[in-house]
């Protein structure tokens, strides 16, 4: 596509990989400064890219989303570089670009190509997938190595200044970071990154993606986290990360009206769950982890009010199969991925089951894959 698209270029090529993730727990906690738990999926979104002629400014980006619909600024035109414009998805990279040069480093005009197996809108971070591979590549032309917590935080503006989505940091960082075989014990304050190890081959991860979106996702996610600032607020916290229920359920009656108590409910039990799924992990107890699982879906549901029907329908098909350990929604929720924790010897019992409970309820077939953990985002070799 590079080729055919920019014809051939003198400039050395460059190909770059960043993962999608899948979140295993820990929802909602990293705009709170708490932990989260994901892991890298196997499946990237790869960008091959090249220097433009000496002295170009001229970005072109084409994706094979839309191979017809080559996207083109000029970096030498402030104008061009703000937020907007068409096709919509070249923000992603666009903003990445700006990052770089208002952090100082000279970014030259290039053609990339983009492909990818992350499914997109789906919950699974396509988006945090684009922004890393454009900020590998921009750190191959720039010929600098940035801290992967670094890079998350430029993919985090991008999302709140270009895409005006208040996102928190886990999908960026976890890109960012992975590590193959290891699910990430991310602190969203300290940016400390734990690998659990997740390599036991009798265990499996199985994402299920429900095919919906609901259109309500807008405005919910920045009232969620208004709740939870509000909460922290009258807690006399910085962040609901550092509450206990002890503290909320000791605030005046009245303090909190009924909507964000649940809400910070969901978050200081959310936090402790991530803590102890990870010990969990460590010890290889899946039951222990599974059952964390399963309460941390009960509590996206009905306290923070997240989850939607047909997601919750994925969460019960797989907590009635035999072998299963534990499932939640993943992800931000009102659509998207749900999580399971099982036995490597359930898988196909878990895939039938998705097949033959969830399209003749909701109307449409779920996607249904499992993954292990895969690699962070990384150059590659041609
Ligand atoms: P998620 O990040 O959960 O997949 P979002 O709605 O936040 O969902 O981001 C999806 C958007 O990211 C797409 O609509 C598109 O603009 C952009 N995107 C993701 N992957 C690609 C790709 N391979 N090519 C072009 N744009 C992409
Ligand atoms: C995602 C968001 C993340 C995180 C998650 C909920 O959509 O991008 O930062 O907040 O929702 O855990």
């Amino acid at each position: 596509m590079f080729e055919t698209t920019f014809g051939q270029n003198d400039a050395q090529t460059v190909a770059v990989a960043a993962p999608g993730r899948v979140n295993l727990i820990g929802e909602h906690t990293d705009y709170n400064d708490g932990f989260v738990l994901p892991l890298a999926l196997q499946k990237n979104t790869v960008l091959v890219g090249a220097k433009a002629a000496e002295g170009s400014t001229i970005v072109r980006l084409v994706s094979e989303m839309s191979p017809e619909d080559v996207a083109q600024f000029d970096l030498s035109k402030p104008d061009e570089l703000k937020p907007g414009g068409e096709p919509e998805w070249a923000n992603y990279v666009k903003g990445m670009v700006v990052m770089f040069q208002r952090q100082g480093y000279a970014v030259p005009g290039f053609d990339a190509a983009v492909s990818s197996d992350v499914p997109t809108g789906g919950g699974v971070s396509s988006s945090a997938a684009l922004e890393m591979a454009t900020g590998t590549l921009l750190e191959v032309f720039a010929d600098i190595t940035l801290e992967p917590s670094t890079k998350a935080k430029w993919g985090q503006s991008v999302e709140h200044e270009f895409v005006n989505l208040p996102c928190g940091i886990m999908d960026q960082l976890i890109s960012a970071a992975g590590q193959e075989g290891h699910a990430m014990m991310l602190d969203c304050r300290s940016f400390e990154i734990k690998p659990v190890p997740l390599d036991d081959p009798s265990v499996k991860i199985v994402v299920a993606n429900s095919m919906v979106k609901h259109s309500l996702s807008g405005s919910e996610y920045p009232e969620r986290r208004a709740q939870c600032y509000a909460a922290a607020k009258a807690l006399g916290v910085p962040h609901l990360r550092d509450a206990t229920m002890k503290m909320l359920d000791a605030l005046p009656e009245g303090t909190l009206d009924q909507k964000t108590y649940m809400r910070a409910r969901h978050v200081i039990t959310e936090n402790d769950r991530v803590v102890r799924f990870a010990q969990a992990l460590q010890e290889r107890d899946y039951i222990k982890a599974g059952l964390l699982m399963n309460d941390s879906h009960t509590s996206q549901r009905d306290d923070y009010e997240v989850s939607v029907p047909e997601i919750d329908h994925l969460v019960r098909i797989a907590q009635s199969v035999e072998g299963v350990y534990g499932a939640r929604l993943t992800g931000g929720g009102f659509g998207g991925c749900t999580v399971t924790l099982c036995q490597e010897n359930a898988v196909p019992a878990l895939f039938e089951a998705f097949k033959k409970e969830y399209e003749p309820t909701i109307g449409k077939e779920a996607l249904v894959f499992d993954t292990e953990a895969g690699p962070g985002a990384r150059v590659l070799k041609l």
